[in-house]
């Protein structure tokens, strides 16, 4: 249970409320390419504007190291608000200083401002009491709802909560419920999808999830790691050397596991490789499992030598047809899955056809969640390279719920405290 207060535990009648929002989205030029975080902040914000509160909003946008630079303007941002909000949002073209308090001094009740980039000030990141103390200068009331950005002790995460009343929003509330809930009473059985490419950026995640998880299904260039370590050749795949003791620590983790209760550690056993990231390059499957199977039975005709090795000079680019369709078999018993990294090599457009060549076992994988072949599980998905899969594909509304933060969502789903949480008022 969410033990903050919310908005809901305030009286906010015509008070001035600065709220903090994770409007870092991704930018195609002037063009927002994926409005999924400003869309997922509108009830908070209509909910403020009902009650006649006067509203700032900030936040970052990139990582502009602390300068400014206008390719991480949140001007974007605010066109686009207007568009979903239908009214009027002003814009600031700084966060702090005597330019902002006059565009505060003439915001009227029920009205809009959003500030300019909070990281175009290099005290945001540092988590500066003086910087934190010249933004709530501005308003009456903190509402925190920027879930994606919690896990940072920044100025306007943490230390601001020590100048103003601090409370969460509904979107922050809603993330932490589910995420937590999910991860301390799982409708069982509960599998874990992790892909992505670096095992350190999600080590926690695994550990926690070989613990609770009744199924882990590892896919991604991580996958890549673990075969190496299990001396499979990769060929010219991307994998981490620096992370194969690790891969190896995991693997002995999960076979303990697997020892004393009911639990699978599922790791890609065929792969699509091609020498080139291109769709017009030539595709083949490598079927890993018939290489062990060959290599443990003399079996009179082995699989040729080709189909179970990976050439030196190829990549492994997504998972297998087998491996798909055995993490949508085994999909069919659980009733939760949390799932976190794409298959696959996602992001190259093919030339024939909507699924891209490499994205066939992420998009197996979709399917299997959305209930195509029965069994359709509560569904929590996070990280930010799978929500951009799912929002250019328009899969997002497939899912229970698609959280709007990568590294919060990580941490909390490994079960580390989140500053910009802890720091709010308790209920
Ligand atoms: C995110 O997109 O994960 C958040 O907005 C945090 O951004 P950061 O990783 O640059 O702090």
């Amino acid at each position: 249970m969410f033990v903050k207060k919310t908005i809901e535990d305030i009286d906010l009648d015509s008070k001035t409320v600065l709220l903090r929002a994770d409007y870092n989205v991704p930018l195609d030029g002037e063009k927002i390419a994926d409005d999924y975080r400003i869309k997922q902040s509108l009830d908070t914000i209509n909910y403020l504007l009902a009650r006649n509160v006067k509203l700032i909003i900030c936040s970052h946008l990139g990582r502009p190291d602390g300068k400014k630079n206008l390719a991480f303007s949140l001007f974007p941002v605010a066109k686009r608000l207007k568009e979903l909000l239908k009214k009027d949002v002003e814009f600031a073209p700084d966060c702090i200083g005597e330019e902002v308090k006059k565009a505060v001094d003439k915001l009227g009740h029920g009205q809009v401002l959003l500030l300019e980039n909070l990281r175009f000030h290099a005290e945001e990141e540092q988590n500066s009491e003086d910087f934190a103390k010249q933004l709530a200068e501005l308003a009456d009331i903190f509402v925190q709802d920027g879930f994606g950005v919690v896990h940072r002790a920044h100025a306007s995460t943490e230390a601001i909560t020590h100048f103003l009343p601090s409370v969460a929003g509904f979107l922050l509330k809603k993330e932490v419920d589910t995420i937590t809930d999910v991860m301390l009473n799982p409708n069982r059985p509960l599998m874990s999808v992790i892909g992505g490419a670096k095992i350190a950026d999600k080590i926690d995640l695994i550990h926690r999830f070989i613990e609770i998880a009744d199924y882990v299904v590892i896919g991604g260039a991580m996958a890549n790691t673990f075969l190496m370590s299990r001396g499979f050749n990769v060929g010219s795949s991307l994998y981490d050397q620096s992370e194969l003791p690790i891969a190896r620590d995991i693997i002995r983790k999960a076979a303990a596991q697997a020892k004393k209760r009911k639990f699978s550690f599922i790791l890609p056993f065929d792969v699509v490789v091609s020498k080139k990231i291109d769709s017009a390059s030539p595709l083949r499957i490598v079927d890993i499992l018939a290489h062990s199977l060959s290599e443990i039975e003399s079996y009179p005709k082995r699989p040729n030598k080709m189909a179970t090795h990976v050439e030196n000079d190829e990549l492994i680019l997504d998972i297998g047809p087998f491996s798909g369709a055995f993490i949508a078999g085994n999909m069919q018993s659980v009733n939760t899955v949390v799932w976190n990294g794409t298959m696959g090599v996602t992001e190259t457009k093919s030339l024939l056809t909507g699924i891209g060549p490499y994205s066939h076992g992420t998009n197996l994988l979709v399917r299997s969640i959305a209930g195509e072949f029965g069994n359709r599980p509560f569904s929590l998905v996070g990280g930010g390279d799978t929500v951009s899969y799912l929002s250019e594909n328009n899969l997002m509304n497939l899912f229970n719920h698609v959280s709007t933060g990568g590294g919060a969502s990580l941490e909390l789903m490994a079960g580390r405290k989140l500053p910009g949480v802890e720091a709010l008022e308790n209920k």
